[in-house]
């Protein structure tokens, strides 16, 4: 049996939508130590219980992930910081206030219960509390049954392309996932690339990764000054510089020279004879939303390369601009 038949049997068991009692089910599923791959703003999660170690052995597993990256934990609000971080400076403060829920992740000082298996040995921990009806949904229901956060890297096999959206998410990993575990499906991730990733654990923020939430914003919504992960490299950060973010079909930056490729670019862009347009989005935002799944359907479609022209300027371009460089 293929794969996809596989999955369309299982399928109405597996994916279930967003529907308040099927979240229930999802919270309850996570606390019996299950994956529910779930919708975040940014891209899809596979979540599992953050203290339940057996069950984040899974997540490495099922990804095939080294253990030593570690893992974002998805929290339904600020309140639920002090639980897992301490020493939580000021400015750190701020930016939860002014970004969460949102595409923003806070590496803290780790407080207990966040164990080595969840920070990949490191004493400091990544939180965020995403910004979608059913991720909050779900961690309020997971909340509920007693649960303390939910880990949860992107739902793709290690190094691949992050899926926007639940069929993406059988692509990677329907193969490998059990017949309890869960996807929901909350459609279309709305911003489409990770979050941005800062570091709050020194005097100054530090961005280890661009995202939505940029440069700019940081410094005038703390009052401080950032500096970002291109300019330093004093925290590590696993994962970063290796190649990442990668579909199958080879990835060149530039205006297409050969026929029969891939093609990405800002609509402005005219798509030249024999080559085959992936994506035209008007601006940077709809480019973030776009690229992944465009990448995917590259890929579906069989195309040995494709060529990309990055969006140019400041805001999310930044971010996609990086997400490109790590997949050349
Ligand atoms: O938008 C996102 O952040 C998505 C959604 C699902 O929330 N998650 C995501 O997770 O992109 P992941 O695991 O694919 O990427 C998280 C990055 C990794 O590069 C990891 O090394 C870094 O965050 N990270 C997580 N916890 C960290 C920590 N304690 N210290 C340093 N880096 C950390
Ligand atoms: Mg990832």
């Amino acid at each position: 049996m293929s794969k996809l038949n596989k999955w369309d049997d299982l399928r109405m068991e597996t994916i279930i939508n967003s529907a308040k009692h099927e979240i229930k089910k999802a919270a309850q599923s996570l606390m019996d130590g299950h994956l529910v791959a779930f919708p975040t703003e940014t891209v899809y999660g596979l979540g599992a219980d953050a203290t339940n170690e057996k069950a984040v052995s899974r997540i490495y597993a099922v990804k095939g992930r080294p253990t030593d990256h570690p893992l974002i934990v998805h929290i339904s609000s600020i309140s639920q910081l002090d639980k897992w971080a301490i020493d939580v400076p000021e400015y750190a403060i701020k930016l939860a206030k002014n970004f969460w829920p949102g595409p923003l992740t806070l590496i803290l000082n780790r407080n207990t219960i966040a164990k080595n298996f969840i920070t990949g040995g490191q004493d400091k921990v990544g939180l965020r509390v995403p910004n979608q009806m059913t991720a909050l949904l779900l961690l309020q229901e997971f909340e509920k049954l007693g649960g303390l956060g939910v880990a949860a890297p992107s739902a793709n096999k290690f190094g691949a392309v992050s899926p926007t959206c639940a069929e993406a998410v059988i692509d990677e990993l329907g193969g490998v996932m059990d017949s309890k575990d869960l996807i929901l499906d909350g459609g279309n991730c709305r911003i489409g690339i990770e979050s941005t990733i800062v570091d709050c654990t020194q005097e100054h923020p530090r961005i280890l990764r661009p995202g939505w939430v940029t440069k700019n914003m940081i410094e005038e919504s703390c009052d401080k000054k950032v500096s970002s992960r291109l300019e330093t490299k004093q925290i590590r950060v696993p994962g970063q510089l290796e190649k990442h973010y990668t579909p199958k079909a080879k990835i060149q930056l530039g205006f297409p020279n050969e026929v029969n490729v891939g093609f990405i670019a800002l609509s402005n862009f005219k798509t030249p004879d024999s080559v085959i347009r992936l994506a035209s989005p008007n601006d940077s935002h709809s480019y973030a939303s776009e690229l992944y799944a465009a990448f995917r359907s590259g890929d579906a479609q069989g195309l040995s390369k494709i060529f990309v022209i990055p969006p140019e300027g400041e805001g999310i371009a930044v971010a996609i601009r990086d997400r490109l460089i790590r997949c050349v």
